[in-house]
């Protein structure tokens, strides 16, 4: 991919209930296909086709295009504070019912492989959660995050700012093979 490029997508217009509701679903699939197809790369690499992951990042990036182009005329794009409420908002709902909810339907269904991976994303976003509030506090004093490392457990997600440590305590993944932003 060639150097970072000023994205400017197209502006918020509040014109229409069913376009709203076109482009909230056609975000929810572009959303999709971006990560379905660098997962997909994951395994092109894994099975010795280097260039068809690279199409399938190419394409990644381009469908990922058009997700964020209708989050922005849907007007869901905002400040930085803005962002962190609405990511603190997000996070929010799926600790406080969106997980919950799936996770007892999960059980109830018996799909243990479904219930492991809704506890690990839904002890991530309490970590996001937190994050986000301590980091909007901050802003709120003009100040911005501190330049420490964020570390994220690349099997369950688990994020931390500062050091990984020896090993996820959600999943038991080593701490050395963290990814650090
Ligand atoms: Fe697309
Ligand atoms: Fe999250
Ligand atoms: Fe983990």
């Amino acid at each position: 991919m060639a150097g970072a490029y000023k994205n400017t997508p197209p502006a918020a217009e509040d014109k229409g209930a069913m376009t709203a509701e076109n482009l909230a679903a056609a975000l929810a699939g572009e959303s999709q296909a971006s990560q379905k197809y660098l997962a997909f790369a994951d395994v092109a690499d894994a099975e010795g086709f280097p260039n068809v992951a690279r199409l399938f990042r190419a394409v990644a990036y381009a469908e990922s295009t058009h997700a964020r182009n209708h989050l922005s005329v849907l007007g869901g794009i905002g400040t930085t504070a803005d962002n962190l409420k609405a990511a603190w908002g997000g996070e929010t709902f799926e600790i406080a019912e969106m997980y919950p909810a799936y996770d007892a339907v999960a059980k109830l269904q018996g799909n243990e492989s479904a219930q492991t991976s809704i506890s690990y994303a839904l002890k991530a976003e309490v970590d996001h959660q937190g994050i986000y509030d301590s980091t909007l506090k901050g802003l709120e004093g003009k100040k911005d995050l501190g330049a420490t490392a964020v570390r994220v457990c690349p099997i369950c997600g688990h994020t931390v700012i500062g050091d990984a440590p020896d090993e996820c305590p959600q999943c038991g993944t080593a701490g050395s093979h963290f990814v650090e932003f």
